[in-house]
């Protein structure tokens, strides 16, 4: 379920420092499915490197209409890369830029390949925050978007500049959704609602310590995204994690403790369509949270534990039609613990890690998983990243459960 398998897409990037993103927004294509080229003005190779750029994308970057630094300069043909994208992105495109690509000006490669160029344009206009409104930019947008372009709205926010305002590009993951949505008007889970657990909860024992473990977050993130990209509206209730993700249709509810990702759930819950247990829930909390730090008085401190609410034993007690899907990460008695699991908290689907799979496990970025569903069928997968491991998910759920 590749959402850009096979697309090409040529990205164009101008010079201005939003460029500095573009390493990872040729990766963000590149992880759902697509052939990326990059073509750059040559004042973009002052925010970027054209070797970062052909490492990460595997193709030569071009920037003039000729190698020049051969015995006999080749023609770079801006004809045939504009025939071989089934979309162009400029990303980012400043005022210089727009300007140009407006007034049909080809003074550079990338401006030759965008007035040649026949698939869909999609500009991700980035420049500060006056400039930005200026009427004259405004003019040039507006001029841009009656030719047949697609136009992406800025973020607002910190810019480079120190001020604050609109006039930021959008982040890889929020451009890379919108292509997405163009390449794909049917996307499975249009109009659906997905709700996800995702990493760890810290439970504390007094103002600066607590019980946690070492979930990162990954898979729950991963999961999200993959949704979000499949066309749901995610709510995403994540314990404490380094992860983030600024995918537009995903919103974020950090917790901490388990009873607050349990109240955050509940509120959800009702009216979704997909619940997804992913995180590392804590089992059991100190009965007592100290008001102060606990003193070092003796040989031992024994703290009392109580258990938790079993987030997902909940959600599966209030199913309303909902599909349930659970996480078993075993250590032993691996397919037995899965198979309990999915009955006692009456789920749709689990799916196992066993800790015995070596790249299994919390703190790596892969993982081995096998899909158990309601009916007990059983399907292995081997190792692979935690995202391949979301794409996979989602397809035994809408293979097996639509
Ligand atoms: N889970 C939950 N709330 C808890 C504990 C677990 O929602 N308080 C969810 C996890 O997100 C996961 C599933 O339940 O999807 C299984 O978690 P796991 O820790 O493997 O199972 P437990 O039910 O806690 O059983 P045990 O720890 O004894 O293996």
């Amino acid at each position: 379920m590749s959402l850009l398998g096979g697309k090409k897409i040529l990205l164009g990037i101008s010079g201005g420092i939003a460029a500095y993103k573009t390493p990872l927004l040729v990766r963000e294509l590149i992880k759902n499915g697509a052939q990326v080229r990059v073509v750059m003005t040559p004042a973009a190779k002052d925010f970027v490197t054209p070797l970062t750029l052909s490492t990460l994308s595997k193709n030569p970057v071009l920037s003039s209409f000729s190698a020049t630094d051969q015995d006999n300069p080749l023609w770079n043909d801006h004809v045939e890369l504009g025939l071989w994208a089934d979309l162009m992105l400029i990303a980012p495109a400043t005022s210089n830029t727009l300007s140009a690509m407006a007034h049909g000006r080809c003074n550079n490669l990338l401006l030759a390949v965008y007035l040649s160029a026949k698939c869909p344009i999609f500009i991700a206009p980035a420049m500060d925050l006056d400039m930005f409104a200026h009427p004259a930019n405004k003019k040039n947008i507006e001029i841009l978007s009656s030719c047949g372009n697609s136009i992406l709205p800025v973020g607002e926010g910190f810019l480079a500049s120190g001020l604050e305002g609109k006039g930021r590009m959008l982040e890889p993951d929020q451009i890379t959704s919108y292509i997405i949505d163009f390449f794909n008007p049917n996307l499975p889970l249009k109009g659906k609602r997905v709700l996800i657990t995702a990493g760890p909860t810290f439970e504390a024992i007094d103002p600066v310590r607590f019980i946690g473990n070492h979930a990162s977050g990954k898979m729950g993130f991963a999961l999200a995204e993959v949704a979000a990209n499949l066309g749901a509206k995610v709510t995403l209730v994540s314990g404490p994690t380094s992860e983030r993700t600024n995918h537009p249709h995903i919103n974020v509810k950090a917790v901490v403790s388990a009873s607050e990702m349990f109240e955050a759930v509940k509120d959800v819950y009702d009216n979704v369509h997909i619940a997804i247990g992913a995180a590392a829930v804590a089992d059991y909390k100190p009965e007592v949270k100290e008001k102060h730090k606990i003193k070092k008085k003796s040989d031992h401190l024994a703290i009392n534990l109580v258990p938790t609410k079993d987030i997902l034993a909940y959600m599966g007690e209030h199913k309303k039609g909902q599909y349930l899907l659970g996480f078993a990460l075993e250590t032993q008695n691996e397919l037995e613990n899965a198979l309990e699991k999915l009955q006692r908290k009456n789920l749709d689907g689990i799916v196992l890690n066993s800790m015995q799979d070596k790249g299994a496990g919390f703190s790596v970025s892969t993982n081995k998983i096998t899909f158990i569903h309601s009916d007990k069928s059983i399907h292995n997968f081997p190792l692979q990243s935690k995202w391949a491991c979301a794409e996979t998910i989602f397809d035994q759920i809408l293979t097996y459960d639509s």
